[in-house]
């Protein structure tokens, strides 16, 4: 199927992957957006470019990140609608790590224009996987691809295979803020399940099977949704 059968200028699409830490959102999102011809949006990837440039944004989003909290509503809110806001998104585009909160979420549906179709894929994940794949994950520090040491290492150790990059492991991989941060999300994020089932926009997929197989089950919760 082409990428614009999927979503188009006149049946713009905005999927949400939602889904604890370590789900599996960055990897999938990757696959999706390209898939569909839509730009992936990850408010985590957008603070953590900022805490690389010491922006005032990166600055004020560090302290949260790494003590495994979530930032402010009003600063993700400010960021997201901004880069929502650019020409590339015209044609839909894919949250991964937004909304969080509800504020966050009624803040997008207020948004949203009218003819958008909104989809919602939550990736089921138990917190015991979750914790091992924290544990394992490896960033590259130049272009961002994501590896796992015990489920996706790369060819050589330390090395990226993509652009021959350091890798690194989140600060927030640590074990501690692995712990808090899923307290935060079953406290914070987990009741948006429930608000989007309601509304009837929301197709659950079981993340713990491999990233190929996971991804076949998205694009048909997708292509159907
Ligand atoms: P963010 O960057 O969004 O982190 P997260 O939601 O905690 O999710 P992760 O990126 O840790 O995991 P993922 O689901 O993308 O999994 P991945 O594909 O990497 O947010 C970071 C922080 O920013 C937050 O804590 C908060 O402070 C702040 N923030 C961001 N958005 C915010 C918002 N809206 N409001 C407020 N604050 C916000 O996979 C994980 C690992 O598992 C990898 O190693 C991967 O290779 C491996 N893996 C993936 N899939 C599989 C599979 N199927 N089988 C085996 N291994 C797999
Ligand atoms: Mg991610």
């Amino acid at each position: 199927m082409q990428a614009q059968d999927l979503s188009s200028p006149s049946n713009p699409k905005v999927v949400i992957l939602l889904g604890p830490p370590g789900s599996g959102k960055g990897t999938q999102a990757v696959r999706i957006s390209k898939e569909l011809g839509i730009p992936h949006i990850s408010t985590g990837d957008l603070f953590r470019e900022n805490i690389s440039q010491d922006t005032e944004l990166g600055k004020r989003a560090k302290t949260f990140m790494n003590a495994g909290k979530l930032v402010p509503d009003e600063v993700v809110l400010d960021m997201l609608f901004d880069r929502v806001a650019r020409p590339d998104c015209a044609h839909g585009y894919l949250l991964d790590g937004f909304p969080r909160t509800l504020p966050q979420a009624e803040a997008l549906e207020k948004h949203l224009a009218k003819n958008v179709q909104l989809i919602v894929l939550d990736l089921e994940v138990p917190d015991e996987i979750i914790v091992k794949r924290a544990e394992g994950r490896l960033t590259c520090k130049s272009c961002g691809n994501v590896y796992n040491k015990y489920f996706s290492p790369p060819l050589k150790e330390g090395v990226c295979d993509k652009c021959g990059g350091e890798l690194i492991q989140r600060p927030d991989d640590k074990a501690d803020v692995v712990q808090e941060r899923l307290r935060v999300y079953h406290s914070q994020t987990a009741p948006l399940v429930e608000f989007y089932a309601k509304k009837g926009v929301l197709q659950r997929v079981d993340g713990t099977k491999t990233p190929e197989v996971v991804f076949q089950a998205l694009m048909q919760k997708l292509k159907k949704g």
